[in-house]
């Protein structure tokens, strides 16, 4: 791993503006200052509801009014968080013709809220109620309401349109995220521990097809020893709006406007 000399965030920008085929995979981290919890470390979601029974497929066809008591708190905190600098920023990215898509594991709705026009959602969207059994679908603002287990029209209980574990990655969602990370000149990888497949093979990918690794993270993960090219150990809010900042002044100049 580089660190990008003397300036990494310059660095980054630089890469950016002078690829423009730039791409960025999102995870929980990019949320957590629009007061989303991430999953892992202390504070994360999976340190209060073990995963293996409350976020797998089979324990929600086994118990999915427990399910729900995990889905409630996920669906409430969703629903009322708003895009932070992060996700605008990489909107603005996008406007500015440098970040070509976002691939998101996450299900909050943040990136397009933000105005980025093309989100890969990985691991589907809370804003979508799906019937396991009849496969009917409905907005969850229609379906759901605060303490209330959501049931289809044929009486079965409704699941988010959520990946959970033990269930297959929606077909062009997959097919469309490795297009992607083949053919960019950079991946930025924002807010993810990197630990979850198939998500954590699309840096793989993109490093194998000759794309440079920018990642943002204020924590070291697998990635940034093995494929990482620049590590920006930082919050994505902060880095992304300097980021925009840089590469809208061509890259050449600091925020404080310095040569
Ligand atoms: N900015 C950037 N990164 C951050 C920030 C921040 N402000 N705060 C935390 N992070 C980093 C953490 O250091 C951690 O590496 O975000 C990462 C979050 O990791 P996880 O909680 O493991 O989330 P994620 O990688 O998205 O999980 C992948 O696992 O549980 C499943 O389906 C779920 O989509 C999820 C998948």
């Amino acid at each position: 791993m580089r660190t990008g000399g003397s300036d990494p965030i310059r660095e980054a920008s630089r890469l950016l503006a002078e690829c423009r085929n730039a791409v960025a995979l999102t995870g929980a981290g990019i949320s957590v200052e629009s007061g989303i919890p991430s999953f892992r470390g202390a504070q994360g979601m999976w340190a209060k509801y073990d995963p293996m029974e409350y976020a797998t497929l089979h324990a929600f066809m086994q118990s999915p009014r427990k399910v729900w008591e995990m889905l409630t708190e996920m669906v409430s905190v969703c629903g009322e968080a708003m895009p932070n600098a992060a996700h605008k920023g990489l909107a603005a990215l996008e406007e500015m013709g440098v970040v070509r898509s976002v691939i998101t594991q996450n299900v909050d709705g943040l990136h397009q809220a933000a105005g980025s026009r093309r989100v890969i959602e990985y691991h589907g969207n809370m804003e979508e109620l799906i019937c396991v059994y009849c496969w009917k679908r409905y907005p969850t603002r229609e379906r759901w309401t605060p303490g209330a287990v959501p049931l289809c029209d044929c009486g079965e209980i409704l699941k988010p349109n959520v990946v959970l574990f033990g269930e297959p990655i929606p077909w062009l969602a997959q097919e469309q995220a490795e297009e992607e990370a083949r053919t960019c000149g950079v991946l930025v990888v924002i807010g993810t521990s990197a630990q979850v497949s198939p998500a954590c093979d699309i840096p793989r990918i993109a490093k194998e097809s000759g794309a440079a690794i920018v990642e943002i993270n204020p924590e070291p993960t697998r990635l940034t020893s093995s494929i990482t090219d620049i590590h920006l150990p930082w919050g994505g809010s902060e880095i992304l709006a300097w980021m925009v900042d840089l590469v809208r002044r061509g890259s050449g100049v600091s925020p404080s406007g310095e040569g």
